[in-house]
């Protein structure tokens, strides 16, 4: 998970900046860099591996001056190397960058920026920024409007801050669709920049949270702060206590909703390292899956409990689909009482945030008295999910507070989808042309889930008009049927509001009894290949009386003329969609539980790790 820090003002930048990323290094990096300007140039230490080495370097070679920008990187384009580790430096050696997110488009600006003859000297997405920035730089505008042009061009969720020499006592930062936060911290002829408030909390307890598509121009007496178009943005100034917890939470009231927005940050989180976009392939070394296990395997069943469970059944769609290998999911309570037919050639796949589920460890445990391959798909690191399983994908979320399972449910749809390509492609059931187009769409979702989240306040607005349902239906087909059952149960343990997920073609067999005024049905509908079927679902609701609340694709106004309330998400590749659909979910149901005044991080009966039976 990338962490960032800034410094702008009359000290040395480099101590505040190591020890800032010190405080982010929770996170997990695999190299890390600084890059000051010192008597007008560019000065840049960085290195592959932990801080301590990049410590070592600066011992050896130090690194005076102001300002400056630091950063630890998790690998997405690029192995993990000196080469590829940030700051990156632009051909003219005027500018510096260093970035946390995705550049989408970056082979067409690389290819663009190449023609032009411009040397990339590294395998990164990051770097084409700082050479996009150098060529609208070149056409004699300022620093500011070659960073904003710059900032326009760029596709994807991305964290952007640049230094230019020309300018130097300034830093650029921006925010674009959503990839993770980046706070501003204002002090004393002094100022900070860092992608979470730990890191400059020892020096300003006075912040500002840059929106999505919000930049910040930052000397160390002033900043100022416009939407990338040009528009003045009043900022409020938050001042955060000094307690961990509130440091925690920072700008949210609650850990759930914190971690809901941080889903955008724990999605790009989720594929770095393991994709590789060049070649549209995919790495889980931690899974030690070689070609001869990959053929062998004949069956899978995917064990866990509660939304982990919901992640499965979303991951039984996309290994069947993309890897050809049948996929049964049993919840951990049952696995062991069912008697599962388990051999040399099977896999159990357990799939847990905190990896201490005693109904999942169970399972795991029969899993391997049967003579089976135990793998797990696990948040907690070291965790026994994590330790007992013969492989593993660690979800890379980071800790999980909130007790309503939120950003531990959308990484394993992710971390499955991935694996699901890897098999098919060990297996060789997959030919390079559909690997390639599977691979390239993760590249979107970290930008999805970000304009998802733009839409809070949309979803807030339905929450109000929800908040005294006593009960609630959600319907859904194909991939996104498990999402039923998962918005159901996030809105019942939060809101004590009794909801139901249901396979929507079941509805006629039986539950349709249950529609009228008093009970309303949410349709989860995106453009899928299901996107008729739900269609007739919501037309055969409204005839009975029923109140339909959809989660549709923007533009459809086959649902917008229906429904009587719809939540907004991007087109998605439908494969990926059941990341996308399902935060609006957790956001209706965090909203309904605060307006009901209720305690949405603990809600009542539940704990964060069920480790009894
Ligand atoms: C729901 C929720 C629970 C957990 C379940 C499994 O929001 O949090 O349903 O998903 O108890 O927990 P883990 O993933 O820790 O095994």
């Amino acid at each position: 998970m990338c962490g960032i820090v800034g410094y702008v003002g009359p000290k040395d930048a480099t101590p505040i900046i190591i020890n800032g990323l010190k405080r982010l290094e929770y996170r997990g990096y695999d190299s890390a860099g600084v890059a000051v300007i010192n008597n007008g140039q560019i000065d840049v230490r960085r290195d592959a591996g932990k801080l301590q080495q990049l410590v070592d370097l600066l011992g050896k070679s130090p690194l005076t001056g102001a300002p400056g920008i630091g950063h630890t990187r998790w690998a997405t384009h690029g192995a993990p190397s000196a080469r590829n580790a940030h700051p990156h430096v632009g051909n003219t050696g005027k500018m510096v960058v260093v970035h946390n997110g995705i550049v989408e488009n970056f082979l067409e600006l690389k290819e663009e920026l190449g023609a032009e003859g411009v040397i990339f000297n590294s395998d990164t997405d990051t770097e084409t920024i700082v050479h996009l920035a150098e060529h609208n730089k070149a056409a004699g505008i300022s620093f500011e409007e070659a960073a904003r042009r710059t900032f326009k061009q760029i596709e994807g969720a991305n964290v952007v801050l640049l230094l230019s020499t020309d300018e130097p006592d300034k830093i650029i930062a921006a925010r674009i669709g959503n990839a993770g936060g980046i706070v501003v911290g204002l002090g004393e002829g002094e100022n900070y920049l860092a992608s979470d408030i730990p890191a400059i909390l020892e020096h300003t307890r006075r912040m500002i949270f840059l929106e999505s598509r919000q930049m910040v121009v930052l000397t160390k007496d002033s900043f100022r702060i416009e939407t990338i178009d040009g528009e003045e943005v009043k900022p409020e100034i938050h001042t955060i206590a000094f307690d961990a917890v509130s440091a925690e939470k920072g700008e949210y009231r609650h850990f759930m909703q914190k971690e809901i927005h941080e889903q955008v940050r724990a999605l790009t989180d989720t594929l770095a390292g393991r994709v590789d976009f060049k070649e549209g392939r995919i790495r889980l070394p931690e899974l030690n899956l070689t070609p001869e296990l990959a053929k062998r395997i004949q069956r899978i069943y995917i064990t866990a409990c509660g939304t982990a469970a919901y992640a499965g059944m979303v991951g039984k769609y996309l290994i069947e689909k993309i890897a050809r290998i049948p996929v049964e999911v049993v919840i951990g309570s049952e696995f062991r009482y069912s008697d599962p037919i388990v051999d040399e050639n099977t896999v159990v796949l357990a799939i847990s945030q905190s990896g201490e589920t005693a109904d999942t460890l169970a399972a795991m445990e029969e899993g391997r008295k049967k003579g089976g391959i135990v793998w797990s798909i696990v948040n907690a690191i070291g965790s026994q999910a994590m330790r007992v399983a013969d492989g593993y994908i660690s979800m890379q979320t980071g800790p999980e507070i909130g007790v309503a399972s939120t950003k531990a449910f959308t990484a394993p749809l992710v971390d499955q989808y991935m694996l699901a390509i890897l098999l098919a492609d060990l297996r060789g059931v997959i030919d390079e042309k559909t690997r390639r187009e599977l691979v390239s769409d993760l590249r979107l979702v970290p930008d999805l889930a970000g304009r998802v989240m733009d839409s809070e306040a949309d979803v807030e607005k339905v929450a109000h008009a929800l908040k005294d349902i006593k009960g609630c239906l959600y319907l859904g087909r194909g991939i996104n049927m498990p999402i039923a059952y998962e918005g159901a149960l996030k809105l019942k343990e939060i809101s004590y509001i009794h909801a139901e997920g249901y396979p929507a073609g079941e509805m006629k067999h039986g539950p349709i009894a249950l529609i009228d005024e008093e009970m309303p049905v949410l349709c989860i509908t995106p453009k899928d290949p299901w996107h008729e079927k739900m269609i007739s679902q919501i037309q055969q609701a409204k005839a009975r009386g029923g109140m339909v609340i959809a989660v549709a694709t923007e533009g459809d106004d086959l649902v917008k003329n229906m429904a009587d309330h719809v939540l907004w998400v991007p087109e998605a590749p439908w494969m990926l969609s059941p990341i996308i659909t399902v935060l609006p979910l957790q956001m209706l149901a965090y909203h309904i539980a605060t307006i009901r005044g209720l305690d949405v991080d603990q809600p009542r009966n539940l704990a964060k790790s069920v480790t009894v039976e």
